[in-house]
């Protein structure tokens, strides 16, 4: 497959995963570059769940594509997304409002089970916080599965 190219500008670091860096590549776009050990069938699989997401109606990033990010040292494969401009849930400060955005959180991870998706109990780290709004963008699909959907970069572990 031939994946278009975005060479590294020192774009800044907005986030450090578990598993991937995330990198702000313009103002509206970000590229999320897992570490080295994770295949790129993985980041199809996290494209194709935001798209059947979106699609659903969920508060999901708009998925760009997925690029070869050139580095210096390498080149990496990049899913490249909307940026979501919020706060991770997990880093709210206020109680009442940490605890009012974890709910809204729920409440859209519930949507997406009814909706025929299923993961594993994530954290508060994977939702954002949107305060004008008033809304929760849910991200990180890497571990999610979809009834129906079946991909190579699918979890190899069924969780239902
Ligand atoms: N589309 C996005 N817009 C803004 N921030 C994001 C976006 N996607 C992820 N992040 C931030 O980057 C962090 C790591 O991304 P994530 O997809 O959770 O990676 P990992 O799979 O390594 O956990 C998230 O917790 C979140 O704070
Ligand atoms: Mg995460
Ligand atoms: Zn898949």
């Amino acid at each position: 497959m031939e994946l278009t190219q975005l060479t590294y500008q020192g774009f800044p670091c907005i986030g450090y995963g578990s598993e991937s860096t995330l990198y702000r590549v313009d103002e509206h776009l970000v590229a999320k570059v897992p570490l080295p050990h994770c295949p790129i069938e993985n980041l199809d699989h996290e494209f194709s769940l935001g798209n059947l997401l979106c699609e659903a109606g969920i508060s999901a990033p708009r998925m760009e594509g997925i690029f070869e990010m050139i580095f210096s040292s390498g080149r990496k494969p990049a899913l490249v997304m909307q940026y979501v401009p919020g706060s991770k849930v997990s880093d709210l400060t206020n109680p009442n409002l940490k605890a009012h955005a974890i709910a809204l959180l729920k409440a859209e991870r519930s949507k997406a089970i009814d909706y025929g998706f299923f993961m594993k109990d994530v954290g508060f780290d994977n939702g954002i916080y949107l305060p004008r709004e008033d809304k929760v963008v849910l991200v990180d699909f890497i571990s999610w599965q979809k009834e129906g959907h079946d991909c190579p970069g699918c979890p190899r572990e069924r969780i239902k």
